[in-house]
């Protein structure tokens, strides 16, 4: 049997590990700390310490990498950005040196774009203007250049999670338990998105595993929708009213310093999808599957 390694336990490492898992193949989680319900056996890992990363490699004894951790906190970046190029690089330095040969995947992002622009597909130079983007950059260089190995560019992902929580991991379930509980939701009407349902990149990740794989893949869901217009999708979806939504420009609220797009675009998606039977849900048909399945 197949066996992955998913380095980084967090919000779509954990989706990784459920999807391998559900098609019958074995997964590993790794990470620092041990997070609560998890899909797939954890072992522990700081990714930035070499010899800790060549004891679990060969501990687990992998066939495939995926490499899905952090720091993915954009703020966090900015506010240590040597630490994250640091922590990014070696990272992949150390896990790709550790299992030579092995398929590698990276989760990677669309801050290597600028966000000026609202199309970026495989062949638009990259343009990081965030110290996240740039650490991120320079772990998919040294993937390219010392694996066999395929980045995964995503956009902006979103899933359920449970109420209750502290903070929310994702847009969407922000927007859902606020909405729901009659509060109002600011969102502004001029930041873009094109939103990936998790447990579709999970279906993506587990499809780019095998060899033949393209080197490098964008996966940004089908609409291109501003955070506004996402968020009355989600109150459609609750049934509650759209008035809810307070619209507001991206400059007078919380996402001021986020590009004006967070958009990828692709011209080998739609055929890599096609030839694998999978496809990716727009944002009305992904509230409605996460609304109804948390219902
Ligand atoms: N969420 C999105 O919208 C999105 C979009 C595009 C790309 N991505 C990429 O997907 C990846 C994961 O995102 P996420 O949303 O799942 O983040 P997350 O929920 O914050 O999870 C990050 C995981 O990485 C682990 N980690 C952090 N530093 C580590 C280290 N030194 N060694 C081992 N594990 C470490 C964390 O656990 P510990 O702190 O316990 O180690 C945690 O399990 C990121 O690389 C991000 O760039 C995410």
């Amino acid at each position: 049997m197949t066996r992955t390694l998913i380095v980084g336990s967090g919000f779509v490492g954990r989706a990784v590990a459920a999807r391998l898992t559900a098609v019958g193949e074995s997964a590993v989680l790794a990470s620092r700390h041990a997070p609560a319900d998890l899909p797939a056996p954890w072992v522990p890992l700081d990714a930035a310490d070499a010899d800790a990363c060549a004891h679990v490699v060969d501990r687990v004894r992998p066939d495939r990498l995926v490499l899905v951790h952090g720091p993915s906190d954009v703020t966090w970046c900015e506010a240590h950005p040597e630490r994250a190029a640091a922590l990014h690089t070696a990272a992949a330095t150390n896990l790709t040196a550790a299992a030579p040969g092995c398929r590698t995947v990276l989760i990677s992002t669309d801050n290597v774009f600028d966000g000026a622009s609202p199309a970026n597909d495989e062949s638009t130079p990259t343009t990081p203007a965030n110290a996240y983007g740039r650490a991120k950059l320079r772990a998919e260089r040294i993937v390219r250049e010392t694996a066999d190995g395929t980045v995964l560019r995503v956009s902006l992902i979103y899933g359920w999670e449970p109420p209750g929580a502290d903070k929310w991991l994702n847009f969407f379930s922000a927007c859902a338990h606020r909405l729901r509980s009659g509060e109002p939701v600011e969102a502004p009407h001029d930041q873009w998105t094109t939103p990936v349902l998790v447990e579709d990149v999970a279906a993506v990740t587990a499809a780019v595993l095998p060899s033949g794989a393209p080197e490098l893949l964008h996966l940004g869901g089908p609409d291109r929708i501003s955070r506004a217009a996402w968020a009355e999708a989600v109150a459609d979806g609750l049934g509650v009213p759209r008035s809810r939504v307070v619209r507001v420009p991206k400059a007078a609220g919380r996402y001021a310093s986020r590009p004006t797009n967070t958009c990828l675009t692709s011209h080998l998606l739609d055929g890599f999808l096609a030839a694998r039977g999978l496809r990716v849900r727009g944002v009305a048909e992904g509230a409605r599957a996460l609304l109804e399945a948390a219902a």
